[in-house]
């Protein structure tokens, strides 16, 4: 039998679609098994401060198909301080909570580690990130959801550039992960996808444009965030130069990426992954994530999870699909 009784759960880092659906999940699962659940709100912020809120089955109702996070959410420099994560847990301890459950990104569970560890306390990871860039799961919480409000957006993009025969380069998220840039490339059928993983420079973009067709009315061209060209606006001012023919616009998408209602397979995703959090807890798991791969839920240290080198791979295999398809 767990000793475990009481639980914590907190969204911290940057937000991500179907954060909602994680807490309500916890919040369902903890109330199956007798749990006693309060919500943190702000993230580690809340942590340190003792921002601690009551949850029952009616604070997480109707709250599935809501993008955001009710409890709120932040980067907290205070938890990346010894003194900071020593308050956090004192909070928890006089609150009577006995295990954690985060949800959030790498950096996140870069402090759940640390936490962890200097004080022996339970704590469960689920990732969610819009950026897919986490080692133990095939998909992050959010990533489906931002990848097909990219694809949306680049859509309405194609129509105008069509209109007028243009050129567009549209920056997207993924911090150092091009994997949103990748997918939505593809799902959009761009003409050239630029990332970290594969940096294609300003000599391989040119390239690409003089080898595709000429005839083509528009084109578009993705540029993730973290490629180092530099942004969106740089290669436009790049290509200005190099084909002054070319009419170019650049669109940066910014955080819409982070927004709006989590997709169906995001609310799945999280809502697996929050019930299996709270029976992993009850079943002795500690400093891990949980995640999902090929279909099945398991659990990877934080120590490994967060190396992004682990995350799922840009191999050759995708960059020559993405050749393939953009003749
Ligand atoms: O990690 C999620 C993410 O949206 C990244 O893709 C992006 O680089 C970063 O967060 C932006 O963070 P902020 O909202 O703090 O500017």
């Amino acid at each position: 039998m767990s000793e475990i009784k009481n639980i914590a759960v907190l969204t911290s880092g940057g937000d991500a679609p179907g954060m909602n659906a994680a807490i309500r999940a916890v919040v369902r699962a903890g109330i199956y098994y007798d749990l006693t659940v309060t919500g943190v709100l702000r993230g580690y912020e809340g942590l340190i401060c003792g921002d601690f809120i009551p949850m029952d089955r009616k604070s997480v109702a109707n709250i599935i198909q809501r993008g955001g996070t009710i409890l709120k959410t932040a980067r907290s420099d205070n938890f990346r301080t010894v003194e900071g994560r020593q308050k956090a847990y004192d909070h928890l301890i006089s609150n009577g909570i006995d295990a954690l459950v985060v949800i959030g990104g790498d950096g996140t569970f870069t402090g759940a580690n640390l936490f962890t560890k200097e004080h022996n306390f339970p704590v469960i990871g689920l990732p969610g990130t819009i950026d897919n860039d986490l080692a133990g799961t095939d998909f992050t919480i959010g990533y489906d959801t931002a990848i097909n409000t990219v694809v949306n957006a680049i859509d309405k993009i194609r129509d105008t550039a069509e209109s007028h025969d243009r050129l567009f380069i549209v920056e997207v998220m993924g911090r150092d992960s091009g994997l949103i840039a990748l997918r939505s490339g593809i799902g959009v059928g761009a003409e050239a996808i630029m990332i970290p993983e594969a940096n294609m420079g300003v000599e391989g973009l040119a390239k690409r444009l003089e080898y595709g067709r000429k005839d083509k009315a528009s084109k578009i061209i993705i540029v993730a965030e973290g490629d180092e060209i530099g942004g969106a606006f740089n290669v436009g001012e790049v290509l200005k130069d190099r084909f002054p023919n070319y009419d170019i616009r650049v669109s940066v998408l910014g955080h819409i990426q982070r927004g709006g209602k989590p997709s169906c397979m995001d609310r799945v995703l999280a809502s697996r992954f929050g019930v299996s959090a709270v029976e992993g807890l009850l079943n002795g798991h500690s400093g891990e994530m949980v995640g999902q791969v090929n279909r099945e839920i398991l659990f990877t240290p934080f120590d490994h999870a967060i190396k992004h080198i682990d995350a799922e791979e840009v191999t050759p295999a995708w960059l020559k699909l993405v050749e393939i398809l953009s003749l």
